[in-house]
């Protein structure tokens, strides 16, 4: 069985450090439902969501793929249905409690696991023909800037031609669909996430960071504006969510 690699995040500033740290925090607290929340609070829909962002992240193939902010492991999952026997996946993520999950799992037993913030990544330059995030770009995205910080270091680990996926909520460009959706977000989200996971916090801050992300043209913009190229996108389930691809 592979171990959880241990690398200690190291802050550039202060404030970086506290708001990892209540992230950090409210992950561990929910790590423990967090699969089974997800499921109810889509309806489901979370499984096919996943397994059409594997099926695009693995065109183009290569030989080592990166998850990164992966939690329980629940899209890494998905991207080993795809992968050659000659694809290596790594999965990496700042919460113990959120890998744990994912350690137990037997499809995973082959995958290597680093524990890490998404800020600075211990691999060197240029080494990924993929890497992917699913459903946490919210959790890293108070401001556009340090949206772009992730971004860089993202696509510094990438090889050059290596590409990038996104699978995140996004917002509905039909305004009754947009209110919708946001007064689900705020108001149901909160409550079964509360009532099923029995954390308070948890699920008020991701409700809250669902109706605050882009859509998914400033998305794009965004990540062109990071260094990447070709970034291109489909948006599903009446553009609630939506996979971005961008190349280095
Ligand atoms: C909403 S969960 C998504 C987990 C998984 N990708 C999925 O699709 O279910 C967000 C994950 O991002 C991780 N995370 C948030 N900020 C991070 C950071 N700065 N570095 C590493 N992991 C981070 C959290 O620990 C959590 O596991």
């Amino acid at each position: 069985m592979v171990n959880i690699i241990n690398e200690t995040p190291h802050y550039s500033s202060k404030d970086a450090f506290q708001m990892s740290k209540g992230i950090l925090k409210v992950f561990s607290e929910v790590a423990h439902h967090y699969e089974l929340v997800n499921h109810v609070l889509t309806f489901g829909l979370d499984i096919p969501w996943r397994k059409r962002a594997a099926q695009v992240a693995a065109v183009g193939n290569g030989t080592l793929w990166l998850e990164v902010c992966s939690g329980t492991g629940d899209m890494a999952t998905n991207l080993m249905k795809h992968a050659s026997p000659e694809t290596k996946i790594v999965v990496s993520d700042f919460s113990f409690s959120m890998l744990s999950k994912a350690r137990e799992k037997e499809e995973l037993k082959d995958v290597t696991i680093s524990l890490a913030d998404s800020l600075q990544l211990p691999f060197p330059d240029d080494t990924f023909d993929l890497v992917i995030i699913s459903f946490a770009t919210r959790n890293i995205t108070p401001t556009r800037d340090r949206l772009i910080t992730f971004l860089g270091e993202f696509r510094r680990i990438l090889k050059p031609g290596g590409r990038f996926i996104n699978l995140e909520t996004s917002q509905p460009s039909l305004t009754p669909l947009r209110i919708g959706f946001r007064f689900y977000t705020k108001q149901i989200i909160k409550l079964v996430g509360r009532l099923i996971s029995g954390s308070k916090t948890g699920y008020a801050y991701l409700a809250h960071t669902v109706p605050r992300f882009f859509n998914a043209e400033e998305l794009s913009n965004t990540l062109y504006d990071a260094g990447f190229s070709r970034v291109n996108y489909v948006t599903m389930t009446f553009g609630t969510v939506a996979i971005h691809r961008a190349v280095k």
